[in-house]
């Protein structure tokens, strides 16, 4: 294991702010993780750096996971179970499980980032949250010292949320996902749930989508909505869709009779985080460097040259803006470092 000083991490983020890692090792195999120099000290765990913010350098030791693999680890009558190394890439693993007839991940094609990240913020699109299809994480617990395994169950999933983020281990850098088991039901169903992806289908006259289909209709939906981060770069929705009580949407339905408004099963109703931005005047605006998209508002864009501070700055008044008009609190949701 080769261990470097002063690594620039702005190419390992999607976001391309700047910031250099004081210490950095590419971990490409689990066994490297008991080495004891990676015992002791601050550390960070990077995945693909797709839902991250650098403050500015980090003066910590991070952990790149690079662990390759993925395999059928086995079958029964009901499923496929599918393992795959943290470092892979999530929609590569996901396009080659539907190559190989292993349908389930289609509706999370194209969200950027790794296989061993997927689990932290409980990775959603379409229709789909990928604690669906998650059967056991393999970590390296390094307060421990040992390989631990957590089921579905015990990863405490919600929306964008798990027990890593629950416990504040995606900060401390403590657990380090270092493979992924996924349960994939033979039993196969399309997933239609989102309006987008039933129209999609229908405007391309596929009347009984394949997995592949739907794949190839979520791709062309996010490719038409969000920025391609090599292109523009950016951490995907900035904030978490607000979750508020049914009596708080109904007064905000009232004086916004537009206002989406999705019912989640504990009665509460989800807010469209987007639409409140655009609402509230932010829809392809800017503050210096960093703004928010103008086809999907929900997407904060550093525009060139920006650093966290400029991120911070934008994220606050956008933050503000929506506050005074609708009285709802904005949460980030990628990580700060
Ligand atoms: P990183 O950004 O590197 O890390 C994120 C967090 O996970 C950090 O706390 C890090 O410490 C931790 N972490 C990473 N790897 C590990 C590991 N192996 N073990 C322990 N901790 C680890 N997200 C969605 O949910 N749905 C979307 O539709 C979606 N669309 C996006 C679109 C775009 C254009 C972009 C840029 C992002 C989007 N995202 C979406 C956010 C992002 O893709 C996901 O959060 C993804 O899972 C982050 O993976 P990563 O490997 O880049 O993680
Ligand atoms: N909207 C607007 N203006 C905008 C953007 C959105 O009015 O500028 C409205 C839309 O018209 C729609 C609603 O907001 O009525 C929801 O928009 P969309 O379907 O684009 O989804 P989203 O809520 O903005 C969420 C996830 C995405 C995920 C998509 C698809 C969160 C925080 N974001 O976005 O996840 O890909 O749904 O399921 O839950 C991510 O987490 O990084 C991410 C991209």
């Amino acid at each position: 294991m080769i261990l470097q000083c002063n690594v620039d991490l702005r190419a390992c983020t999607t976001l391309a702010l700047p910031g250099r890692a004081a210490h950095y090792t590419k971990i490409t195999n689990a066994a490297q993780l008991a080495d004891a120099d990676l015992a002791e000290g601050p550390r960070f765990i990077l995945g693909g750096g797709s839902n991250l913010v650098l403050s500015g350098n980090v003066d910590r030791l991070v952990l790149h996971m690079a662990i390759p693999g993925k395999r059928l680890a086995k079958e029964d009558a009901e499923a496929f179970y599918i393992e795959a190394g943290a470092g892979e890439n999530w929609h590569d693993f996901v396009q080659w499980t539907l190559i190989h007839g292993w349908p389930g991940l289609e509706n999370l094609s194209l969200i950027p980032g790794t296989v061993g990240a997927a689990p932290i913020q409980n990775i959603g699109a379409y229709g789909l949250e990928v604690s669906e299809r998650l059967h056991t994480v393999t970590a390296w617990d390094f307060e421990r010292q040992a390989f631990v395994k957590l089921s579905r169950d015990n990863c405490r999933f919600a929306y964008r949320d798990s027990l890593f983020k629950q416990e504040g281990w995606h900060l401390s850098g403590r657990m380090a996902i270092t493979s992924v088991l996924f349960r994939l039901p033979k039993a196969w169903q399309p997933n239609l749930r989102y309006a987008d992806v039933a129209q999609e289908l229908a405007a391309r006259k596929v009347t009984e989508p394949s997995a592949q289909d739907i794949a190839a209709a979520i791709i062309a939906i996010r490719q038409r909505k969000l920025p391609d981060p090599a292109v523009i770069p950016n951490a995907g929705s900035f904030f978490h869709n607000p979750v508020v009580d049914a009596a708080r949407a109904d007064i905000l339905a009232k004086t916004h009779p537009t206002l989406p408004r999705y019912p989640q099963a504990d009665g509460r109703v989800k807010l469209a985080a987007g639409w409140l931005i655009e609402q509230a005047g932010w829809k392809g605006k800017a503050l210096g460097p960093v703004g928010m998209y103008e086809k999907q508002a929900l997407v904060l864009i550093n525009r060139g040259g920006a650093t966290g501070l400029d991120v911070r700055n934008t994220m606050q008044a956008v933050q503000a803006a929506v506050r005074d008009k609708f009285a709802v609190e904005l949460t980030p949701e990628p990580i700060f470092l």
